[in-house]
This record gives C-alpha cells, sequence and structure tokens, in this order.
C-alpha cells in the first residue's frame, strides 16, 4: 500500500496532498487515506487537477456521498450538468453577467439556510486572475474550544436562524433575479449554534454571517453575541486564506468550517471556478421569518 504524503498549509487548517492525478482511477486505499486527511484537516488541496473534466469531478465528488442538486440555487448550474454549479465572473454564452459573480462574500457554511446543510464541497480552480481571488477558511473547531466555559453552556441547545438574504452583501453586484429567486426558494430555518461532527465525535460552532438573530431571541438582543461569536471564529489564528493556483481540486468540510470567498481580484480577469457540494445529514427546523 502506498502511503499518500500531506504537508499543512497553516497552523489551523489546511493540508496539501502532491502525486494525485484524478483524470486516472484512483484505487480505493488511496481514496480512504485522502477521505481521512480530510477529515484530520478540515481542507484538502489537490493541486495539478488542470485536465479534470466535469464527469471526473462528479465521480470523485460522488465518492465522498450523494450529491446536492443544486435546487437552492438553480442559476448557478453548469448547463447539463444538475450537480455541477459554476462560480465565475466571466459573462453567460448569451453576453449576459455571470449570475454567480459575487456569490460567498459573506462568511458561510454551504447550504446553512437550508435543513440540509452541505456535509463537503469540492471546489476547482479552472481561471485564476493574476493575483488574488482568494478564499478565507476558519476552523470552527478551534473557535468553539476557546471559548469560556460559561458560554459554551449558554450556547449548548440554542439554535440560530439563518436568512439566505443575509448572504447578499447591499455592496455586491448581484442580479436581482437571483436575489428573488434565492428568497422564493429558501424559507428562514434555525440552527443548532454547537454541533457535534458526525466523523470525528469533535464539538464545533455552527454559526455564520447568514444567521439574523438567535431563535426566541429578538433581533436586537441577538446582534451583539452574532457578532462577538463571527469575530471570533474568524481571528486570524483559525483562519487560513487560500491563494489558488490553476488546476487546484479543494475540499472543505462545512460541518467544521466557514468560508468566504474575498473578490480581492481585478474583475476585468476571469475567475472561473467549478464545484460540486456532498449532502450533510439533515439539521435544524424551519421557522417564522
Ligand atoms: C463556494 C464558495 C468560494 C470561492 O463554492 O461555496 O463560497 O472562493 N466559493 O469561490
Ligand atoms: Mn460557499
Amino acid at each position: 500500500m502506498e502511503k499518500i504524503r500531506t504537508r499543512k498549509l497553516s497552523h489551523a487548517l489546511g493540508a496539501e496532498i502532491l502525486g494525485i492525478d484524478l483524470t486516472q482511477p484512483l484505487p480505493a486505499d488511496t481514496f480512504a487515506q485522502i477521505y481521512q486527511a480530510w477529515i484530520d484537516n478540515l481542507i484538502v488541496v489537490l493541486p495539478g487537477q488542470q485536465a479534470l473534466t466535469p464527469q471526473q469531478h462528479l465521480e470523485f465528488s460522488r465518492r465522498f456521498g450523494e450529491l446536492d442538486r443544486n435546487e437552492s440555487s438553480p442559476s448557478y448550474r453548469m448547463k447539463g450538468h444538475t450537480e455541477l454549479i459554476e462560480l465565475t465572473n466571466k459573462p453567460t454564452e448569451e453576453g449576459n453577467p455571470s449570475p454567480s459573480r459575487d456569490v460567498g462574500r459573506r462568511w458561510h457554511s454551504d447550504l446553512d439556510f437550508t435543513l440540509k446543510p452541505t456535509k463537503a464541497s469540492i471546489l476547482w480552480g479552472g481561471q485564476l486572475p493574476d493575483v488574488g481571488g482568494d478564499t478565507m477558511f476558519a476552523n470552527m473547531y478551534m473557535a468553539y474550544e476557546a471559548l469560556s466555559p460559561g458560554l459554551k453552556r449558554t450556547l449548548e441547545g440554542m439554535h440560530a436562524v439563518y436568512d439566505v438574504m443575509a448572504s447578499v452583501r447591499p455592496q455586491d453586484n448581484r442580479d436581482p433575479k437571483v436575489v428573488a429567486e434565492l428568497r422564493e426558494l429558501n424559507l428562514p430555518v434555525a440552527q443548532p449554534v454547537v454541533r457535534v461532527h458526525p466523523e470525528s465525535g469533535r464539538k464545533a460552532l455552527f454559526l455564520s454571517e447568514r444567521a439574523v438573530r438567535f431563535e426566541d431571541w429578538t433581533h436586537a438582543e441577538s446582534q451583539p453575541l452574532l457578532r462577538y461569536l463571527c469575530e471570533h471564529a474568524t481571528s486570524p489564528e483559525f483562519v487560513y486564506r487560500k491563494q489558488w493556483q490553476a488546476g487546484d481540486l479543494l475540499i472543505w468540510d462545512n460541518r467544521c468550517t466557514i468560508h468566504q470567498a474575498l473578490g480581492d481580484y481585478d474583475k476585468r480577469q476571469v475567475r472561473y471556478m467549478r464545484r460540486t457540494a456532498v449532502q450533510g445529514e439533515p439539521s435544524g427546523h424551519s421557522v417564522q421569518a
């Protein structure tokens, strides 16, 4: 059995694995090692996958579990592929601005605003600008563990209410039609603020800038604690900033990380990414807005 070699990418999270070519068959035992490295490091990067086809991306992703069909945001789907989305600023074939050009600019966990938050997201960097277009990730195990015993006790059993509209910042250049679609398809849900990771058994803080209040709390009461927890969780010591190379494939665990797409690049240059999402366990419940 050949053992994969991992290199840590930051203190908080992330590991790189070299020598994998996903255009070739991947033995079960190599996949098992990649999977374990992913559970242990929260993020795994497989560089050098420039030639990865949409079909190969889907096949690799399915080894992590059943794929999400992107019913909460159909506009991002790649033509002819329900389970693949394109995140890009590149105009559409019809010459319209890309519907996904400003996705993910607030800290979030994928599909945290639904009753089936994502398990794994698998993002492929197809084309990157000369500089920037980075993504930031935060380790939510560390964020949880660093809280005081008193705040941990307070958060136990609490739920936060997510509103998909909170993912859209006023300064983002979002397509009003896409925003209306997001609103229509995604009603508010409440998610536990502390989740036990089903595979590691560790507790993680589960909270993001898409949470608008705590359940049974008013907005005004919720704001200071929400803001504190998001600021705390995204402290530099819990964060890794990914600087992309074309051909990088990055797998992150949404059950114990949050992330943010920075948009820190020259928008006249193309950034083109594709991704799948592996379905997580059902979580949370519906609430009134
Ligand atoms: C995502 C996402 C980040 C990026 O794919 O869910 O938030 O940098 N993308 O494109
Ligand atoms: Mn995302």
